[in-house]
């Protein structure tokens, strides 16, 4: 009797001890951050929802706890009537910013918070809508595996979370977090412009803090630091069209010499895809001798269903709602690739460092939309059907028009 409660009175002095040291984490961390970021969260009441998503709501006393500590007025607290009723984007921006939006569905203006809310309406309406469905819709933060987790960067110094996507500017967005969180030195000191960071640096996994770290470092705390911070901090991603990604994907991994991709991807596609029995072991001798994937193979290998019996999609061609969970995490940003300028203007205005920061333009010859009927000629239309269903989430989930003109004859 006595050494079961001496046991327990141990367990709550254990937890108690651990919770006080991530407050101490938290204060020498985060704390300074948190009066900027609500800074930027009050002109901009337009988070997805009044309560956190299906994956956040329960929240534990822990994270009650851990919210108290950590954020003097922090969370915003539910309006009245908000949660019964969703008003339409419109709606909210005219009360707030005074804003005449006559038609309730009007499109959104050229006002780039109105696009925000567009945007953050459409994921919301849709992860809320239980008639649209997709594998791990509905399951929720605290199942999502800690290996899925790997693509959130946190920024501790300014309260920034990003999800990276490949194929969607994302080297740019590395360096502006390596530039924000000071997370990588050179000779001593951080990184001021982020053109300066060496490319290979900026993909190097060590270089950045990812969700999937948190394990380690804080044990069986780290779901609930990464819900406290997940509700404190902005959370951005950039997406593009489903359809242009992959076209993106293909000519860089495929077309260019990448010895990685050749052995890892191109040499079973040209086995199975088009019969080739002996493969030279070099990229550059099977681009010599005329062996590359045709577009054509990389579809049939996105569409064979042993394909992810073997691993998951790389991430260059995982769909966008499995590398960022945009049903669990409520993202207060939801950039494009499409409208790369203005966004990343408008995000770096928003979190406050546009004055020392500016967004690397980009160099490369980008992939245009409208090439992808071109790209898409030689593919059969059963297979540009099917290829839609597998990114349908992705289309509708960021607001991109199904292409039409691709899946009918
Ligand atoms: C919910 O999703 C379905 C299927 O995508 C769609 O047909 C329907 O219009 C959506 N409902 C609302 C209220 O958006
Ligand atoms: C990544 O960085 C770590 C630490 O700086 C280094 O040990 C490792 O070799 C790097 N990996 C690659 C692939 O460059
Ligand atoms: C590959 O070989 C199989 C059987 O040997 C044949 O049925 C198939 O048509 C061939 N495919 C191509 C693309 O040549
Ligand atoms: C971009 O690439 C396309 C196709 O490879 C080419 O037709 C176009 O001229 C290029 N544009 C620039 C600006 O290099």
């Amino acid at each position: 009797m006595t050494k079961s409660r001496l046991f327990r009175l141990w367990l709550v002095l254990g937890s108690v001890f651990t919770v006080l040291l991530i407050i101490a984490y938290w204060d020498s961390v985060g704390t300074t951050h948190f009066h900027l970021h609500t800074a930027f969260l009050r002109p901009h009441p337009l988070q997805p929802r009044a309560t956190p998503g299906p994956g956040l709501a329960a929240a534990s006393d822990v994270e009650d706890f851990l919210e108290k500590l950590l954020g003097a007025g922090g969370k915003r607290a539910a309006a009245p009537g908000e949660t019964a009723e969703q008003p339409a984007p419109g709606n909210v921006e005219e009360s707030v910013r005074g804003y005449d939006w006559s038609p309730r569905d009007a499109p959104p203006g050229p006002d780039p918070d109105a696009r925000q809310a567009e945007r953050r309406g459409v994921l919301r309406d849709f992860c809320a809508n239980a008639s649209f469905v997709f594998p791990t819709k509905e399951r929720s933060f605290d199942d999502i595996p800690n290996y899925e987790l790997n693509h959130l960067i946190v920024d501790d110094r300014h309260g920034v979370i990003y999800c990276y996507v490949p194929k969607v500017a994302c080297t740019n967005w590395k360096r502006v977090m390596i530039v924000l969180s000071e997370s990588l030195l050179d000779r001593g000191a951080p990184y001021r412009d982020p053109l300066d960071i060496p490319r290979e640096y900026v993909h190097n996994s060590s270089t950045h803090l990812t969700f999937n770290k948190f394990w380690r470092r804080y044990g069986k705390f780290s779901r609930h630091l990464m819900k406290a911070k997940l509700r404190k901090y902005t959370k951005f991603l950039f997406v593009r069209d489903p359809f242009v990604r992959l076209i993106s994907a293909f000519r860089s991994k495929f077309q260019l010499e990448n010895e990685e991709f050749y052995r890892r991807f191109a040499v079973p596609m040209l086995r199975m895809y088009s019969n080739h029995t002996s493969l030279p072991a070099s990229v550059s001798e099977a681009f010599s001798a005329g062996l590359k994937v045709s577009f054509a193979n990389f579809i049939q290998y996105l569409l064979d269903p042993h394909t992810e019996k073997l691993a998951p999609f790389n991430e260059h061609w995982r769909q966008v709602h499995r590398l960022c969970h945009p049903c669990q995490i409520e993202y207060d940003f939801v950039g494009k690739l499409e409208t790369l300028d203005q966004d990343a203007a408008q995000l770096l205005r928003l979190l406050k460092v546009d004055k020392r920061l500016h967004f690397p333009p980009s160099y490369r010859n980008r992939t245009a939309s409208s090439w992808e009927e071109g790209w898409f000629a030689q593919i059969p239309l059963a297979w540009r059907q099917q290829l839609y269903k597998l990114y349908e989430a992705d289309f509708v989930l960021f607001g991109y028009p199904k292409p039409e003109n691709l899946l009918r004859d």
